[in-house]
């Protein structure tokens, strides 16, 4: 099983792809996770993600899909995959169709989490508060995120739909209403 965690930022794909993991024994790649211990620990990666992510730009395509395709193939004993924030471009959802169906695989399904704008920055904003990211501090980074998405990223929705994998759970609610939801969708 390979399931993509679709949703603005802020819409919870982390904290729900931690708990389908520990559920359905899947291996959780979080692109944003991946990108910001690069850039703790100072990566040639890291440091030309970093530009981009200070601004709420996405990094481009080839960086973050030849980053995937890397992270995928060093978990060779992974019964599957949450992708959290990947794909996040048309490209980049139609590589990693590709790249997956070259090593005998595919997606089963794409959970996109449904949560209005005002609460998306309303969650940015408290979380910038521990979260130690730059970017969830600053409200026009925020804003430009949130733009970004709906340019570039909302289509995917179209993508995923066209394969007949596209599935919409409300995000609003309790954590733990909103995991409910969600493994309903993902053991139908
Ligand atoms: O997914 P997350 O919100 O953690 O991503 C943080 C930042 O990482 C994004 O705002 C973007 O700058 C960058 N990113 C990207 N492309 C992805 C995932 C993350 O450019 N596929
Ligand atoms: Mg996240």
């Amino acid at each position: 099983m390979n399931i993509v965690l679709f949703g603005p930022p802020g819409a919870g794909k982390g904290t729900q792809a931690e708990r389908i993991m520990n559920q359905f024994n899947l291996t959780h790649l979080s692109t944003g996770d991946i990108f910001r211990q690069n850039i703790k620990n100072e990566t040639t990666l890291g440091l030309a993600a970093k530009t981009y992510i200070d601004k709420g730009e996405l990094v481009p395509d080839e960086v973050t899909i030849k980053m995937l395709e890397s992270e995928v193939k060093s978990h060779p004993e992974s019964d599957g995959f949450i992708f959290d924030g990947f794909p996040r471009t048309v490209q980049q959802a139609s590589a990693l169709d590709g790249f997956l169906s070259s090593i005998g695989s595919s997606i089963t399904k794409m959970i996109a989490l449904d949560v209005p704008k005002e609460e998306l920055i309303k969650r940015l904003l408290a979380r910038g508060k521990y979260s130690g990211r730059a970017d969830d501090l600053d409200e026009d980074i925020i804003d430009n995120r949130i733009q970004v998405y709906l340019q570039k990223t909302a289509i995917l929705a179209d993508y995923y739909n066209k394969q007949g994998k596209h599935f919409s759970v409300n995000g609003l609610g309790s954590i733990d209403e909103i995991t409910v939801r969600v493994f309903k969708e993902l053991e139908k």
